[in-house]
């Protein structure tokens, strides 16, 4: 495989500062030699340029909307060139209000693209449900269409994809609003409920064959606040009872198995909380399972 790598230092729509650090501590954890060494052929293309604001800006419930909004815009060009290429891409966050941004330039290039978003959280707020003004809330429901009209209008259309093609998986944290829009478009979704009942196993082969069935390419939306943060400790917003670090190695390893994604992104890395850049690594260690690394 070829993949090119693309760095998003933003923190802007998080409340925590840090997340800005995670394509860094991903890249120190070794993730080029890791996938080098099986086999892939890798190009680093480094960072987008994220614009660091002078003052603290909010408009209509969204924290730095023109900051996000710009990365995004460059994001989605980036991974859309990449696409274009014939090349897989591997975005580094960052936090999760990138996904816009990432899923913008790959839904440009892969009509009816299956999502899998992995995560605590849904993102499925807007700016009337959001309780936080934090724009990492809500790129689910903006890929789907909903929200600010400068966040659905990121790439130059909208929706991306549409909710028969998304599932989430490890949920626990879940806002009023994001249960209404949930039931209201039938997303199919995996809480930890559903992985404790069913085991992962199940849970990955019912949410690949939901995803894959009318679509042509899956993207892997990955927060690692989806891991229990005994796992992955550093998170921006972490929930306790999450997925295990084997449970998230059997999810990567059954999609590679399934050989459906087109493009990935690994969210939420904070290193500033975290031990030992133990996230990070957790993160490339998923990556390597998510590309097919097997021990025999
Ligand atoms: N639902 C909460 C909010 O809207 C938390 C979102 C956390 N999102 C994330 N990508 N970590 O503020
Ligand atoms: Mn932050
Ligand atoms: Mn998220
Ligand atoms: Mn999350």
């Amino acid at each position: 495989k070829n993949i090119s790598i693309v760095g998003v230092p933003m923190d802007l729509g998080a409340d925590r500062r840090g997340v800005d650090m995670g394509p860094s501590a991903i890249r120190y954890a070794g993730v080029v030699a890791r996938l080098e060494m099986m086999g892939m052929h890798i190009e680093d293309k480094g960072d987008i340029h994220v614009n660091r604001p002078h003052r603290y800006t909010e408009t209509e419930n969204h924290k730095y909307l023109d900051e996000v909004v710009e990365a995004n815009t460059k994001l989605a060009n980036v991974v859309s060139d990449i696409m274009q290429e014939g090349r897989f891409p591997l975005v580094l966050g960052g936090d999760h209000s990138i996904a816009l941004g990432t899923i913008g330039g790959v839904a440009k290039n892969v009509n009816d693209l299956g999502v899998i978003w992995f995560d605590a959280h849904g993102d499925l707020n807007t700016g009337e449900t959001s309780p936080s003004g934090n724009i990492h809330g809500m790129p689910l429901a903006a890929s789907l269409g909903y929200g600010h009209e400068r966040l659905v209008g990121i790439a130059g259309f909208s929706p991306k994809i549409k909710p028969e093609n998304v599932v989430i998986i490890g949920a626990r944290s879940l806002d009023e609003g994001e249960r209404e829009l949930i039931k209201r478009l039938g997303i199919k979704v995996f809480t930890m409920h559903e992985i404790d009942k069913l085991g992962m196993a199940r849970v990955m082969d019912e949410a690949i064959s939901h995803v894959s069935k009318h679509t042509k390419g899956v993207h892997l939306s990955l927060d690692l606040d989806g891991l229990d943060p005994h796992d992955a400790p550093g998170v921006g917003t972490p929930v306790i009872g999450g997925i295990s670090y084997r449970e998230g190695h059997l999810a990567m390893e059954m999609l590679a198995e399934a050989n459906i994604l087109c493009s990935a992104e690994f969210v939420e890395v904070n290193p500033i909380l975290d031990q030992q850049n133990m996230t990070a690594r957790v993160a490339v260690a998923l990556m390597s399972s998510a590309f097919g690394d097997k021990l025999l």
